[in-house]
C-alpha cells in the first residue's frame, strides 16, 4: 500500500485502497460545487507530481460534493482575461495539467456522478476511462459555446478521438448536456452503470485496463482530409441557421479547428488553446459571460422564502392558461385547470398531452405521471384546495374582477392569487378583493414552454410575503423570476412596444416588412418585429399597444388598427403583415430598401430609449435587471449584453447624437429620455 500521500491539499484529497489504487477526491473548499478554478488546477498539478513520483496501480477521480461532479471552469476568472497576454498563459496552464494527467503511466478513471460539464468533462477526457452513474442527476457536456468560446482544455481533440467527429462536434456545437446512457451510446464515455456499481466498475477499469474502443469506421472516415471540407461546410450551414459568424464566432472557429487539424491531434490541441485564447478576450465572450451571471442573478431571486404549493389551480385554459397548467404539471406540481368552455378545456388537455410527449419523449412513465398530475376541472373545485391560483382568463378588467369576487370566499386563507394579465394595472384588479395583498402578477411569456422569463409584478398593495412566494414559485417551476414594479406594460412589453410600433410605422411608410425584420435580425434579434407581431397576434398587439399608448403617450399606427379590425390577425388567421402558408411566413426575398441603416437605428433607438425610461422610473431594481429582463423576455441579442450594457459599450454620446438626428426627421418620439444624461 502506498503511504506517500501528504493529504495537505485544500481542494483535493488522496487516499489509497488495498489494490494501491489512488482515489483522488475533489471537494473544492468554500464552494457548494466543484469548479476547475486556477487554484484547483494548480493543486492538481502538485497532486499529479506526487502521483508521478510514487506511481500507484491506478487513479480514480471522483467528487465528494453532493451537488455533482465538476461544473466546469470558474467563469469569474474569465472576466479577468482582457487580452491575449492574459488568456494565453491561462489556457496553456490548463493544457499542461491535462496533458500531465493524460501522460500518467498507470490507468486513470474518471468516476462521474452528477453534473460533469466543460472543464470537468475535459478533465475526464484526459483520463483513460470514463464511467458514469446511470441516474437522473448525471449529465455530461461541453457547453463552452454558450459562453462564446469552445472547449479549451483539450476537449476538442480528445472528444473527437473518443467518439468521432459528428457526435463530438454536435455536443460541442449545441453545448447540450447529455445523460450517461447517451454519452455511452455515442462513445463519449466507456460505461454507464447503476449508482451502486459505479465504484466496482471504476476499479475494474483500473485492474483490467481494457483496450479503448475506437470510434466506428464511418466516423473515422469522416475525419479524412479529403472528406473534411465537405462535412465542415455542412456544419457551417447548420450553425448559420442559428448564429451568424459576425455575432457568434466560436462555433465557426471550432469547425475550422477540426477541418484544419483533425488528423494531427497534438497540433489540434495546440491550436485549440490559441483559438480559445483569442475568443475568450472577444466582446461576444465577455457579454455572454455577463448574460450567464445575469441568469444566475435571476435564479437567485426567490431564495428568501420557501414556498412549495401542494396544489396549483389555473383558471382560463386558453393559449396561456393551458400552457401554464401543463408546464406546472411537467415541473411536478399537482394542477387543476378550469375553463368556462368545456370544448376549450378538452383542447387544453389534448395540448397538454402533446406537451408531455414532447418533453419526456420516450419516457412513458414520466408522460403518464405528468398526465396524472393535471386534472381538468370545469366546476372549479380546485379553487378551495389550491395554495396558488393562477388566473389567465380574458384580458378584461370587469371580467377578471367579477371572477376574483366569486372565488375569494372559496380560497384557502393563505392562498395567493396570481394574475397573468399583460396590461391591466394590478391595483384595478386587487380592489375587488377583501384581501388585496394576496394578488400578485405572474406574467408569463408566449410560448410558455420556451420563454425562460416570468415577471413577478409587485402591485402597490401586494404583501411582501406574497411577492417572495411568487418569486420562489417562479424559480421552483424552472423559470427566471424578475421582480417588477406595477406600471403599464411592466418591463418587457413596455420596452418591446415602441420598437414594435416603430416597425409597424415603417411598414406603413412603405418599407417592406422583410427589410424591417432583416434590420432587426442583423442587429442580433432572434426574430424580426413584424414577424413577432404577427406571431403574437395583431389583436393582442393592438390591445396592449392601446393601453400603453394611453399611459406612455405613444400614438398607435393606423395600419395596426386597420389590420386587427379587418381580422387580419397574423399567423393564427393566416394573414397579417405576412401571408402564412403551413404556419410559415411567405417572404419576398427580393425586397429592398435604400437606407437600411436608418431602419435599424429607428428600431433599436426606440428600444434603448424606453429601456432608459424604465431605468429612470426604477421599474426593476437595477440596470442589470433591465438587461436580464430584456434578454430573457425578448431574446434581445445576448452577445450585446443587454440594452443598457450596449448603450455603455457603444458610447452614450454617440447614441444620443443619433437620437437627436432621428428626432429632427421623425419627431418627438425620438426625444432622448433624461436618464441618458446620467449614464
Ligand atoms: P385566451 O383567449 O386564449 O384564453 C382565455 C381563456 O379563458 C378562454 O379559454 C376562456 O374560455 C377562459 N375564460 C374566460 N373567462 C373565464 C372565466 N370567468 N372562468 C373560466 N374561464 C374563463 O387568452 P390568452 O391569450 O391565453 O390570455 C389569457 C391572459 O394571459 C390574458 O390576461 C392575457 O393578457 C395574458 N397574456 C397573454 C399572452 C399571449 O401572448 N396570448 C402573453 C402574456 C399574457
Amino acid at each position: 500500500m502506498n503511504t506517500a500521500s501528504n493529504n495537505n491539499y485544500t481542494h483535493w484529497k488522496l487516499s489509497y485502497d488495498d489494490h494501491n489504487i489512488a482515489w483522488l477526491h475533489l471537494d473544492m473548499a468554500d464552494s457548494r460545487v466543484n469548479l476547475l478554478s486556477g487554484a484547483v488546477l494548480e493543486e492538481l498539478r502538485s497532486v499529479l507530481d506526487e502521483l508521478e513520483k510514487f506511481p500507484p496501480q491506478g487513479v480514480i477521480i471522483l467528487s465528494d460534493k453532493k451537488a455533482g461532479f465538476i461544473f466546469g471552469a470558474d467563469i469569474k476568472e474569465f472576466l479577468e482575461l482582457d487580452d491575449i497576454s492574459q488568456s494565453q498563459p491561462f489556457l496553456d496552464r490548463g493544457h499542461e495539467i491535462m496533458d500531465k494527467l493524460a501522460a500518467l503511466a498507470c490507468p486513470t478513471v474518471s468516476m462521474v456522478k452528477g453534473m460533469c460539464l466543460g472543464g470537468g468533462m475535459e478533465l475526464s477526457l484526459a483520463c483513460d476511462y470514463i464511467v458514469a452513474a446511470d441516474d437522473a442527476s448525471t449529465r455530461l457536456g461541453l457547453p463552452e459555446i454558450k459562453l462564446g468560446i469552445h472547449p479549451g482544455y483539450g476537449g476538442t481533440a480528445r472528444s473527437i478521438q473518443r467518439c468521432g467527429p459528428l457526435p463530438a462536434m454536435d455536443i460541442m456545437l449545441t453545448g447540450r448536456a447529455i445523460p450517461g446512457r447517451t454519452a455511452k451510446k455515442i462513445g463519449l464515455i466507456d460505461d454507464c452503470v447503476p449508482d451502486r456499481q459505479l465504484k466496482p466498475a471504476a476499479i475494474s477499469f483500473v485492474l483490467e485496463a481494457p483496450k479503448r474502443r475506437r470510434p466506428p469506421l464511418t466516423q473515422r472516415l469522416l475525419n479524412n482530409r479529403l472528406l473534411r471540407p465537405l462535412v465542415a461546410s455542412q456544419m457551417r450551414k447548420q450553425v448559420a441557421r442559428k448564429a451568424r459568424p459576425e455575432h457568434y464566432p466560436a462555433p465557426y472557429c471550432l469547425i475550422d479547428l477540426w477541418q484544419n487539424y483533425a488528423d494531427n491531434p497534438k497540433r489540434m490541441l495546440k491550436q485549440e488553446a490559441i483559438s480559445v485564447a483569442e475568443l475568450a478576450t472577444s466582446e461576444t465572450a465577455h457579454n455572454l459571460v455577463r448574460v450567464y451571471f445575469l441568469q444566475e442573478q435571476l435564479k437567485s431571486q426567490g431564495k428568501q422564502i420557501a414556498f412549495e404549493p401542494a396544489h396549483v389551480h389555473v383558471i382560463g385554459g386558453g393559449i396561456m392558461g393551458g400552457d401554464i397548467a401543463s408546464w406546472c404539471a411537467i415541473q411536478g406540481y399537482r394542477v387543476t385547470v378550469e375553463d368556462q368552455d368545456p370544448e376549450r378545456l378538452a383542447q387544453t388537455m389534448k395540448r397538454a398531452r402533446d406537451a408531455f410527449k414532447k418533453k419526456f419523449k420516450r419516457d412513458r412513465r414520466a408522460i403518464v405521471a405528468a398526465g396524472d398530475r393535471l386534472m381538468a376541472d370545469i366546476k372549479g373545485y380546485g379553487v378551495s384546495r389550491a395554495d396558488i391560483i393562477i388566473e389567465a382568463i380574458f384580458e378584461n378588467v370587469d371580467v377578471k374582477r367579477e371572477l376574483y369576487q366569486s372565488i375569494e370566499p372559496r380560497m384557502k386563507a393563505d392562498a395567493i392569487l396570481a394574475t397573468n394579465t399583460s396590461s391591466i394595472r394590478l391595483e384595478d384588479l386587487s380592489s375587488s378583493l377583501n384581501k388585496p395583498g394576496r394578488l400578485v402578477g405572474l406574467h408569463f411569456f408566449n410560448p410558455v414552454a420556451k420563454m425562460p422569463l416570468v415577471e413577478i409584478i409587485r402591485g402597490n398593495e401586494t404583501d411582501e410575503t406574497v411577492v417572495q412566494q411568487a418569486l420562489a414559485f417562479g424559480r421552483n417551476i424552472g423559470k427566471l423570476p424578475l421582480p417588477v414594479k406595477s406600471s403599464p406594460g411592466f418591463l418587457v412589453n413596455r420596452i418591446l412596444m415602441p420598437y414594435l410600433l416603430e416597425a409597424v410605422t415603417m411598414v406603413g411608410e412603405g418599407v417592406p416588412p422583410e427589410v424591417v425584420d432583416k434590420a432587426a435580425t442583423d442587429f442580433g434579434m432572434p426574430m424580426g418585429p413584424i414577424e413577432l407581431a404577427d406571431t403574437v397576434g395583431l389583436d393582442i398587439c393592438k390591445s396592449v399597444a392601446e393601453i400603453l399608448s394611453e399611459a406612455l403617450d405613444m400614438p398607435l399606427p393606423d395600419n395596426l388598427s386597420a389590420m386587427a379590425d379587418a381580422n387580419k390577425l397574423g399567423k393564427k388567421s393566416g394573414q397579417g403583415f405576412y401571408h402564412y402558408r403551413k404556419g410559415k411566413a411567405v417572404k419576398n426575398k427580393d425586397a429592398r430598401y435604400a437606407d437600411v441603416q436608418t431602419v435599424q437605428d429607428r428600431l433599436v433607438m426606440r428600444l434603448l430609449n424606453e429601456s432608459m425610461a424604465c431605468l429612470r422610473e426604477h421599474i426593476v431594481e437595477s440596470d442589470d435587471l433591465i438587461d436580464a429582463g430584456v434578454i430573457f423576455g425578448t431574446g434581445f441579442a445576448p452577445f450585446r449584453g443587454g440594452p443598457i450594457h450596449y448603450i455603455r459599450d457603444a458610447g452614450t454620446q454617440k447614441l444620443a447624437k443619433r437620437m437627436n438626428e432621428l428626432k429632427q426627421t421623425y419627431g418627438d418620439r425620438f426625444q432622448s429620455d433624461t436618464a441618458w444624461a446620467g449614464l
